[in-house]
């Protein structure tokens, strides 16, 4: 119910991509398409519209869609999604795509492209769409199946089918920047001004029109190099009409959320050296029974400070336990056998230098933290 009234009964996500089963206790069980419905309900359900005039959330999760998969669309994926309320200002509409855009730049995405639009307002859009299925109507020959069925349910789909003869005609069709009111151009024009300002680069694209139903003016889209076909790495816009929608005092808002499985995927399409994997900060080593008890108390405390440790429970030799603390990539290895437990300290070896001394238990904290030995005062001589 959240989805069909939020996101909307014709989109494609609530016609055939959600996941929705009954549960053991009989009741219908959905899993979220998108983040958008399910953050303006949790802000309506706990009050949070009331605490401050403006109020700025993120979130970062799994989102489930049942779509034919390819490459850069998966059934499940990860989106971090931003959704701003409480300000109608243009102002507010160029700090969200700053924030896109400056996400997509950070992490070192190239051949990036931010397209905007505006599809107007409960007012002004309305003439647009009954011109567009007008327009679709007398088209209905050269359109695919699906976009006929469009032309009565949700017109404004037809100018994001992906299928070419659908394009080559939609090519002539009404642009809804001809039809915007004067509050909806104005404030496009404030987008556009403030965007300039902030020096972020963007196209004018009449198409984007988004696939989702409570969109109002501004719409965006940012797309990224070496995707293919699924090449849009970000997807947002206003929506000023679903607080109220869902039950709320009417509220302004804009949002977007990003999809990390693409950026991920591009940025591996770019040749991007990720970091790799670093191992454990110390593997201890267990010569004999008697030192089990002081490795586990030693590993447990060294865990506490925030270290990643592995120990040995095998009971095998040196050799063997050596060449598992280089497989673990251990900076350090704390070695406790006999002569350890006798003189009551630890001998511990820097992997990188080979370098090996005789150590007491609370210098190995400070050892680790510096990444070394130091030649001053807690140097054991
Ligand atoms: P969306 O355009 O449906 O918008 O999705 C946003 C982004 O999620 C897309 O640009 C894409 O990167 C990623 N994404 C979507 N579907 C898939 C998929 N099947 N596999 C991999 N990645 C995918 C929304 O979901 C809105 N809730 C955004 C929003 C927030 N608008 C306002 N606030």
């Amino acid at each position: 119910e959240l989805f069909v009234k939020g996101t909307g009964e014709t989109t494609d996500i609530v016609e055939k991509e959600m996941y929705t089963f009954i549960d053991k206790g009989g009741r219908s069980v959905t899993l979220r398409p998108e983040g958008t419905p399910s953050v303006v309900r949790a802000c309506l359900e706990n009050g949070l519209f009331g605490q401050l005039p403006v109020l700025k959330l993120s979130y970062i999760g799994q989102m489930f869609r049942y779509d034919r998969p390819q490459a850069g669309r998966y059934r499940e994926f990860w989106q971090i999604g931003v959704e701003a309320f409480g300000s109608a200002d243009p102002s507010m509409d160029a700090e969200v795509i700053q924030l896109a855009y400056q996400l997509v730049t950070e992490v070192g995405l190239k051949g990036i492209s931010l397209e905007l639009n505006s599809i107007g307002c409960k007012r002004c859009r309305p003439r647009y769409v009954e011109d567009l299925r007008e327009f679709g109507k007398r088209h209905v020959d050269e359109l695919c199946g699906k976009c006929v069925e469009r032309i009565e349910r949700n017109p404004m789909r037809l100018l994001d089918c992906k299928e070419e003869r659908c394009r080559i005609v939609m090519k002539e069709a009404p642009v809804i920047l001809d039809y915007l009111c004067d509050e909806c151009a104005e404030h496009f024009a404030k987008v556009r001004e403030y965007l300039d300002l902030l020096d972020v680069p963007y196209a004018v694209n009449p198409r984007v029109v988004r696939g989702l139903d409570y969109y109002t003016r501004t719409v965006f889209e940012i797309t990224a190099e070496g995707l293919g076909a699924q090449n849009a790495v970000v997807g947002g816009g206003r929506y000023d009409d679903l607080v109220e929608l869902m039950g709320g005092k009417p509220t302004p808002a804009l949002g977007f959320a990003a999809g990390l499985d693409r950026i991920v995927a591009s940025l591996e399409a770019q040749g991007f050296e990720f970091p790799i994997d670093e191992g454990i900060d110390c593997f201890i080593a267990v010569l004999g029974r008697e030192a089990k008890p002081v490795a586990l108390k030693l590993a447990t405390s060294l865990r506490r400070e925030g270290f990643s440790v592995e120990m040995e429970h095998l009971g095998r030799s040196l050799r063997a336990q050596m060449k598992t603390a280089d497989k673990l990539k251990a900076r350090f290895t704390a070695m406790i056998g006999e002569d350890e437990l006798k003189s009551g300290r630890i001998t511990l070896r820097d992997m990188k230098s080979g370098e090996q001394r005789s150590v007491e238990e609370g210098e190995i904290p400070y050892i680790l933290r510096r990444g070394g030995f130091s030649d001053g005062a807690d140097a054991p001589s």
